[in-house]
């Protein structure tokens, strides 16, 4: 019997510890070893035997740390020794001052001063008293004197290690462990996405959903205190002897089972403190908690003691502050800017304001839509977030301080007018962006003739950037048809261009007027207008003067355009500034030849008949597809029994076979013209 009793112990302690190292695997170190059902196999386990031997069970066994639901009222108690806070530094100047007046004290001219840094953790900061080892007792910071009782809810916490295990140092009889609880950053966004799902109000960043969690009444978010991590920094009471620096005390700390943030490092100097203090704001965004600034401590204990504390702070120690990432500020005004690609962007005008570390006086506020939803209004004071390297962004306006009356600030709305050539200007149903569709706005020319003169479009080759900047720049062109009326002379007049290269040059243009009608709607830039669009196009209006006409309604008719697309190249005929600079076009010499058509216009030689395209022909296989949907038939992606004609290119494949099986009539691309009369 006793030796049954024995066994059942021993197995016991053997449970306690797995379970304790996979609970450690899985809430502090994120790599579970075993799945939560075995989990759960071994705590059964466990408190199977606990039940049976009541009288053994530890109060450190795992068992205690589930089922029980968090306290739910808090007596005060007295911290073991105050709690102190730490005197801030805002900036460089402030951290060389706090050095300055250390070596000051301590007589200490300019010798190096070794510091420990340490992240100043954004959390809330607790005691936790240990008696022989064992957690007795957990506080809230309260008042520095005084705090709240949480021992209950502490003992969730997986990082509260119930019983030190003991290494080269035996913990003390009576002892106070300082630290920072902390929500991981991911466990916060996984607590807040629960709660919204639950219709609860989420929390606005972890060290609240810390707190809260630390002090919450009852086991809503029970969750949250697993999840909830407390990192040591400080041993006070009953501190060894033995111990020298601040340094020794966290490696200790470590080895008695506490979780010691990971990025702490001895700095030997000043300089390598700020050193320390930029890479670890570099890094800020990518660690699994939040932090705010680096925590400085003079290393050595005996100087600690040396320098003392003034108020409620000591003078070894200062919190170096990340710059903050949010400010407020007024909302000047809003300005249009015009982009190369004729986007009107919205850009707040700022009263100058320092955030993240820099001056903030601009910024865009992206378009229409982003002013609405967050409802901006000119003269309002607003809050601007710059976190990390990320651009400044206006993140809301303060209502509260929001002026009524004549004083009221206002509301804000695009231009309907290019604030740079005054076209009129557009937003496509469907698009958030509103544009300038003026082909010739100076703010576009440039881009507009570089993608005039790329591949897909006119081709035009030697036209490089820097070339168009020069034509732009001088005036040469002020719209993009100038391209088309330049002279040798003038080419050859430019920056790093030889008489040479502008014979070529204006050679290229020449050979670039011949083009085909896709090509010339490419060259035109036209919103969604790209190769396959253009050839649709080209392929059933065949004439230019058929689709400048067309109601977007018509153009939209085409099978493969959608309405908003038919409405851009609308939208962009109707426009008589374009329209010009087309007829211009076509006067300096732009031209490509229209199929001739034995059938008159608009007939449905293919009515009903349905095609399918393979292989390599003479021009994109949108082209065909236009022209074979223009004469009324269908193009289909597989050969089937339904299929009426296979056009073959070269090296057709499997569709000519599969044809043939099923005695479809394989045609080859002079097949078809024939078939269309334009053989
Ligand atoms: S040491 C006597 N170290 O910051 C020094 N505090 O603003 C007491 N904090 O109340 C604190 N990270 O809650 C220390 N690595 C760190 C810290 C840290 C965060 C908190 C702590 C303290 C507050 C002072």
């Amino acid at each position: 019997m006793a030796s049954k009793t024995a066994t059942a112990i021993v197995r016991m302690a053997q449970l306690a510890a797995e379970l304790n190292r996979h609970n450690r695997l899985y809430y502090i170190e994120d790599r579970p070893e075993i799945d939560d059902a075995e989990f759960d196999r071994l705590l059964r386990e466990l408190q199977a035997l606990e039940a049976e031997h009541p009288d053994r069970v530890s109060p450190n066994s795992p068992s205690q740390r589930v089922g029980s639901p968090p306290e739910s009222g808090f007596e005060p108690h007295a911290h073991l020794s105050p709690m102190l806070s730490l005197d801030n530094a805002m900036d460089a100047p402030e951290f060389e001052a706090f050095v300055d007046r250390v070596g000051r004290v301590l007589d200490w001219d300019d010798k190096p001063l070794a510091m420990m840094a340490e992240p100043k953790l954004d959390g809330a900061g607790v005691e936790l008293i240990y008696r022989d080892g064992t957690f007795e007792r957990g506080l809230t910071r309260g008042d520095g004197t005084v705090g709240e009782d949480i021992t209950g809810n502490l003992r969730h916490l997986l990082s509260v290690p119930l019983r030190l295990s003991s290494g080269q140092t035996k913990p003390p009889t009576l002892m106070s462990i300082r630290g920072e609880v902390v929500l991981p950053t991911a466990a916060f966004k996984r607590l807040n996405a629960s709660r919204v799902e639950r219709e609860l109000e989420p929390f606005a960043n972890p060290r609240n959903a810390a707190a809260g969690g630390l002090r919450q009444l009852n086991d809503i978010d029970h969750d949250r205190l697993r999840s909830l991590q407390f990192r040591a920094y400080a041993l006070e009471d009953g501190r060894p002897k033995k111990f020298m620096k601040q340094f020794e005390i966290l490696e200790c700390l470590e080895e008695w089972g506490f979780l010691v943030s990971p990025e702490c490092a001895l700095c030997d100097d000043a300089q390598s403190a700020v050193a320390f203090h930029k890479n670890l704001l570099a890094a800020r965004s990518t660690l699994p908690v939040e932090i705010d600034g680096t925590v400085f401590k003079i290393d050595d204990l005996a100087l600690q003691k040396q320098l003392g504390s003034v108020s409620r702070s000591p003078r070894w120690a200062i919190a170096f502050k990340f710059p903050p990432e949010q400010a407020t500020t007024r909302l000047l005004d809003i300005e249009a800017q015009v982009g190369r690609t004729g986007a009107l962007t919205p850009v707040a005008k700022l009263d100058p304001v320092q955030v993240g570390g820099v001056v903030v006086s601009n910024t865009s506020l992206h378009n229409q839509d982003e002013i609405d939803r967050k409802d901006l209004r000119i003269g309002d004071r607003v809050v601007v977030q710059r976190a990390g390297d990320v651009i400044p962004q206006v993140v809301r306006a303060l209502l509260a301080d929001r002026k009524r009356g004549k004083d009221a600030p206002r509301r804000y709305h695009l231009p309907t007018q290019c604030p740079v050539c005054g076209d009129a200007t557009l937003r496509l149903e469907g698009e958030s962006v509103t544009r300038c569709p003026n082909i010739d706005c100076p703010a576009q020319l440039k881009n507009n003739v570089w993608h005039l003169a790329s591949r897909s479009a006119l081709d035009v080759d030697g036209l490089g950037d820097k070339i168009i900047d020069q034509l732009v720049d001088a005036g040469h062109v002020a719209r993009l048809s100038d391209l088309f009326a330049l002279e040798q002379e003038t080419l050859a007049g430019l920056d790093r261009m030889g008489e040479k290269s502008a014979a070529n040059l204006v050679a290229n243009l020449a050979r670039a007027r011949e083009t085909t009608f896709a090509r010339f709607l490419i060259a035109l830039g036209i919103r969604h207008v790209g190769a396959t669009i253009a050839e649709l196009l080209a392929g059933a209006f065949v004439k230019l003067d058929a689709l400048m006409d067309a109601s977007a309604s018509k153009i939209g008719d085409v099978d493969g355009v959608g309405p908003t697309i038919a409405q851009s190249v609308a939208s962009f005929f109707a426009d008589p500034g374009n329209r010009t600079e087309v007829e211009r076009l076509l006067e300096l010499g732009v031209r490509w030849k229209e199929p001739e058509r034995t059938a008159p216009k608009g007939s449905q030689t293919f009515s009903g008949q349905t095609f399918v395209l393979t292989g390599t022909l003479s021009a994109p296989r949108d082209h065909f597809k236009g022209l074979i949907i223009a004469a009324g038939g269908k193009v289909t992606a597989s050969v089937s029994a339904k299929t009426h004609y296979v056009v073959a290119g070269e090296s057709p494949g499997s569709k000519v076979t599969k044809a043939q099986k099923l005695e479809v009539e394989v045609l080859d691309e002079a097949g078809l013209m024939a078939l269309l009369g334009e053989g």
